[in-house]
């Protein structure tokens, strides 16, 4: 094999290898934590153990993995909890202790904590001396359902939301459903926007199963049932499309409105839970749904009366939608200035790289506040 042949092979196998792993992560829902962690970590090959917690998995969750002999050496590094610690400096702050520590690329994180965690620990890991394997083992619902599969980490930055990161997928996604039930009820209603997000770009049937779940008297067992459907409509897109080229864009349905409400509410230091964002920004999305490409009105008003209920309502009023639309502007999902959304023609039916004009998004604002009755 000539020389360029050999490069261009390296290359080729590089792209393939990355790819496989993003088309391929294991995500295993056990209710058994203790032995199948330890078949999980067995399966990768390690120097040391880091464990990424925050102030609350901590205290909380953390108290479950002390006791498994196998992590009895492993270091534990407890950062800051919320968005608002989703940043250069916390990054910089898990470098240094890597660095510290003395972790090779032959070590192992273990991320235990909800989205801002996962997404933070898993850049962490990709990044420290090129990277090292890492193991998601989520403990929100948001994280279970979404932050945690499919290789997306980062961190905010400059205002906006997950501005900086890289495609990683971690090597196993380890779910643990009895984490949710100590969820405060916050935490569960902001994974559950991600879910309902799944009913509404997978089948009438599960949105509809989603619409009418007793969200006030959970049943764990039947949660359990809709967790793993959840992620099963996530794995099937990501395996599709890893890195976003096409049909993997379905699953920023609400985010793009999403995203610019909860960087609003961050700039005016309310910070809302990011599945509040996404859910008011199903509200925008599926009336633009409505309007540009026929998504059924009926449909709309059903699952934004969820909406309304279940979430409330984020202030905003017409002197903020400039400020709205700079920030929908800057996001990532972009080609050149126009703004993509990805819409609905009908649950299950997407429609992605959508725009919409300056003055159709402000009538879309319009709606929000009219239907949510601000
Ligand atoms: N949270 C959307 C995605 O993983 O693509």
């Amino acid at each position: 094999m000539d020389k360029d042949n050999l490069l261009f092979s390296k290359f080729y196998l590089c792209i393939t290898e990355t790819e496989h792993r993003m088309n391929n992560q294991e995500v295993i829902i056990s209710e058994k934590i203790e032995s199948s962690l330890k078949q999980v970590i067995d399966k990768c090959p390690h120097d040391k153990v880091f464990i990424l917690t925050d102030e609350y998995t901590s205290k909380y969750c953390m108290s479950v993995l002390k006791d498994f002999s196998y992590l009895s050496n492993a270091i534990e590094i407890k950062i800051g909890a919320g968005d608002i610690n989703k940043n250069l400096e916390t990054l910089a702050s898990v470098w240094q202790v890597l660095s510290e520590k003395g972790a090779t690329r032959h070590s192992l994180m273990i991320n235990l904590g909800g989205g801002m965690i996962t997404d933070l620990g898993g850049f962490a890991a990709a990044t420290f001396k090129r990277g090292f394997s890492y193991l998601n083992l989520p403990t929100t619902l948001l994280a279970m359902v979404d932050a945690s599969v499919g290789g997306k980490t980062g961190i905010n930055f400059n205002g906006l939301k997950n501005e900086v990161g890289v495609f990683a997928p971690a090597k196993t996604v380890l779910i643990d459903t009895a984490f949710l039930r100590t969820l405060d009820a916050p935490n569960f209603f902001s994974g559950y926007a991600e879910m309902l997000k799944h009913g509404l770009i997978s089948t009438n049937n599960h949105w509809n199963e989603l619409l009418v779940f007793d969200t006030e008297q959970i049943d764990y067992e039947y949660l359990k049932q809709l967790v793993s459907k959840s992620v099963q409509v996530k794995q099937e897109i990501v395996k599709q499309d890893p890195f976003e080229h096409g049909i993997r864009k379905a699953l920023n349905l609400g985010h793009t409105v999403g995203h610019a409400f909860e960087s609003l509410a961050m700039a005016q230091k309310h910070p809302v839970l990011h599945g509040y964002a996404v859910a008011w920004g199903i509200v925008c999305e599926l009336y633009l749904s409505h309007i540009k490409v026929g998504f059924p009105k009926e449909k709309m008003r059903t699952t934004v009366q969820f909406i309304k209920y279940n979430y409330g309502s984020l202030y905003i009023d017409c002197n903020m939608y400039e400020t709205l639309y700079e920030l929908m502007r800057h996001d990532k999902k972009n080609t050149g200035d126009t703004i993509n959304f990805t819409l609905l023609e009908d649950v299950g039916e997407i429609a992605i790289n959508q725009t919409a004009e300056k003055e159709v998004i402000f009538e879309m604002l319009d709606f929000y506040r009219e239907y949510m009755g601000i």
